[in-house]
This record gives C-alpha cells, sequence and structure tokens, in this order.
C-alpha cells in the first residue's frame, strides 16, 4: 500500500467541509490507490458537529480513506500534512462586502500560519475570506513557509467565467479555454474576455458583443457569491468545494497544454508590474506564471483597481505583517 497523503482542513463542521471532505475521501483529487488521512481543525464550540460528519465519513467506507485527526489546535493537527486547505473563517452574510470580514478572520490566519511555519514541504491553499489578504497574513507569520507553497483560491471565479462564456456562445464549457481572473477575490477581480478562447477562437470575436463582456459578464462573475448568499441565504459551498478539489489538482498535475488555471499568489517578481506585497491572481501554468498576455485598456484600467484594492486590505491588517 502507499504511503497516506496528509490533508489538513479548517472549519471541518461549516458548509463547504461538508461537500469537500466527502469529495477528498471519495478520491477526487489523487490516483485512484492513493491512501488519505484527514487532519480536521475546527473551534470548540463545532467540535461535537465535526464529530457528526466524522461518523458520516466513517459510514461511507471509503477504501482511500485510512485514517482521520480531529482537534481545536492547529500545531497538533497540522503536524505532518502535505497539504493544508484553510476553509474555516466567518463567511459574510447578506449586504456585506468581503472586506467587512478583514478584522475578524485576519486573526485566525496569524495563529494558523505559526502553527504551518515550520512545516516546509505543506501546500497551502487559503480559501476563506478575505481570501487573498488572508494569505498575505499567513505568509508573513509563516516565516520559514517558502512563499510559493502558499496561494489563495481563485478558482471558483475562473469556473464562473468559464460557464457565463459558454452560454453565452452556445458551447460546452469543455470549448472555452485560457479564462484568466486577475487580481483579487472580490468585487473587483477582472475576469479576462481578451486571452479567453472558445473552441480555439478569440471569445471577443465569437462573442461579437463587446458591451456584454465589459458589462454583465465582467458584473455576472465578479458578483456571483452575493447573487448565491441572496438566493441561499448561505454562501456558495458545493461550487467552492468543487473549485478547491480543482486547485489541488491545477497545483500537482500538469497544465494541459492550451489552457490555463488561475491562483491567488505571492506577487513578488511577477511580469507584469503588479506591487509585490500582495497576493494577486494570475494565470498559472505549471506554477509559473503565464507571461506575455496583453489585455485592452478597459481591463488594465480593472486589473490596477483590482490592485488598489488589495493594497488597501494590505494596509488594513498592517499590523499582523
Ligand atoms: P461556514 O460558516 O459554514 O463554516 C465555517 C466553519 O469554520 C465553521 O464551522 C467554523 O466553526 C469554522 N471556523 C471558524 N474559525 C475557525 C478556526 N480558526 N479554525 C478552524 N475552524 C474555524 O462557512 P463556509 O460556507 O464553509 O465558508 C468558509 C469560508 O470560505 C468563508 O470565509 C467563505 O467566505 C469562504 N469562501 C471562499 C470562497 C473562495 O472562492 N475563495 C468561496 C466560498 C466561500
Ligand atoms: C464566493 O465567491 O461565493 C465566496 O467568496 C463567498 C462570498 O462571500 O462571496
Amino acid at each position: 500500500m502507499k504511503k497516506a497523503i496528509h490533508i489538513g482542513v479548517t472549519g471541518g463542521a461549516g458548509q463547504i467541509c461538508y461537500s469537500l471532505l466527502y469529495r477528498l475521501a471519495a478520491g477526487d483529487v489523487f490516483p485512484s490507490d492513493q491512501p488519505i488521512v484527514l487532519h480536521i481543525l475546527e473551534l470548540p464550540h463545532a467540535l461535537s458537529a465535526l464529530k457528526g460528519v466524522v461518523m458520516e465519513l466513517e459510514d461511507c467506507a471509503f477504501p482511500l480513506l485510512s485514517g482521520i485527526v480531529i482537534g481545536d489546535d492547529p500545531h497538533r493537527v497540522f503536524d505532518g500534512v502535505d497539504f493544508a486547505l484553510l476553509v474555516g473563517a466567518k463567511p459574510r452574510g447578506k449586504g456585506m462586502e468581503r472586506a467587512d470580514l478583514l478584522e475578524q478572520n485576519a486573526q485566525i490566519f496569524v495563529e494558523q500560519g505559526k502553527a504551518l511555519s515550520h512545516n516546509k514541504k505543506v501546500k497551502v491553499l487559503v480559501v476563506g475570506n478575505p481570501a487573498n489578504t488572508n494569505a498575505l497574513v499567513l505568509s508573513h507569520n509563516a516565516k520559514d513557509l517558502p512563499r510559493e507553497n502558499i496561494r489563495s483560491m481563485m478558482r471558483l471565479d475562473q469556473n464562473r467565467a468559464i460557464t457565463q462564456l459558454a452560454k453565452k456562445a452556445e458551447v460546452s464549457v469543455k470549448s472555452v479555454k485560457k479564462v484568466a481572473v486577475w487580481g483579487n477575490h472580490s468585487a473587483s477581480m477582472v475576469p479576462d474576455y481578451d486571452n479567453a478562447l472558445i473552441g480555439g477562437k478569440s471569445a471577443k470575436e465569437v462573442i461579437h458583443d463587446l458591451p456584454w463582456l465589459q458589462g454583465e459578464f465582467m458584473k455576472t462573475v465578479q458578483e456571483r457569491g452575493a447573487a448565491i448568499i441572496a438566493a441561499r441565504g448561505f454562501s456558495s459551498a458545493a461550487s467552492a468545494a468543487h473549485a478547491i478539489i480543482s486547485s489541488i489538482r491545477d497545483w500537482i498535475y500538469e497544465t494541459p497544454e492550451d489552457d490555463f488555471y488561475v491562483a491567488g499568489i505571492h506577487a513578488k517578481g511577477n511580469p507584469y508590474h503588479i506591487q509585490e506585497d500582495i497576493f494577486f491572481s494570475f494565470p498559472l501554468s505549471g506554477g509559473e506564471i503565464v507571461p506575455h498576455l496583453k489585455v485592452d485598456s478597459f481591463l488594465e484600467a480593472k486589473i490596477k483597481a483590482s490592485e488598489k484594492e488589495l493594497i488597501a486590505e494590505r494596509d488594513a491588517v498592517r499590523k499582523w505583517l
């Protein structure tokens, strides 16, 4: 039997994890002979609910799930993990912006950064909002962890953009490629219609409706999180869990030549002249930023605005950096 991969997950009793944990245990990320051990962190008051989640995991009799560790102490629960999926945080409610969560959630990532700091091999995906700035806080507090081991999740935004383009062009999502989403995971994010391809051709040419691309398309993707909160009363969960699964796969498997994926990464040394000490979403291939992409002046201004917002978020959490 192969050696198990150890996956740390936070927020185990929450909405996203109610989908994520079962997909991890079912084998949706790693090859079908790869055992995993789940290390699940929760707040003390949610541990009894987490025990129910664990009972259900056991009741699935997943052949690849070879162990479960639970607890409320990040130092103990994260011990020896290969991945840390940091989902646990307070989600926004109706009428809130993600930035409203800055104060409340930054402290979580100070503590978890310290707990992960000594583990130089762990790959950390920050999902809890505001994800980019939480990743920045974590990176400053996980002093020994290389910054390239930390990402914030933008894959849900990419998936949302792919679907909107596919629906408009009346094609399968499979024919939509190279959809970048630049910047922050917030209403300022920049879904890039300029580099996207549909059936191998420029999405701009195929759709041939620039006002829609610059208007409804961008707005729908930017405000999708809020639209789901308004409709469901809770923030996206199953689609977020799916995006987490895809983000790990993006990280560990080869990127197809005709495509790229997105994630928030530390911007140091980026080829697009984005401020260095922020987590910014770039198109990536095989772990590297895809260079030499050009965007029109409309998108360029939006990318600058998203960068500005991330700088302001960084300034707001300065005391934790
Ligand atoms: P939820 O409220 O259902 O669950 C969050 C869980 O995290 C709770 O059980 C809570 O007890 C736990 N938690 C809080 N602080 C913790 C800590 N310090 N350590 C361990 N666990 C802790 O929320 P959810 O719907 O699962 O969403 C979780 C987060 O993911 C939110 O911040 C949400 O905004 C964010 N989110 C991000 C994306 C993205 O694309 N980046 C998408 C969807 C949701
Ligand atoms: C989302 O994009 O669905 C999440 O980030 C939740 C939110 O607050 O929008």
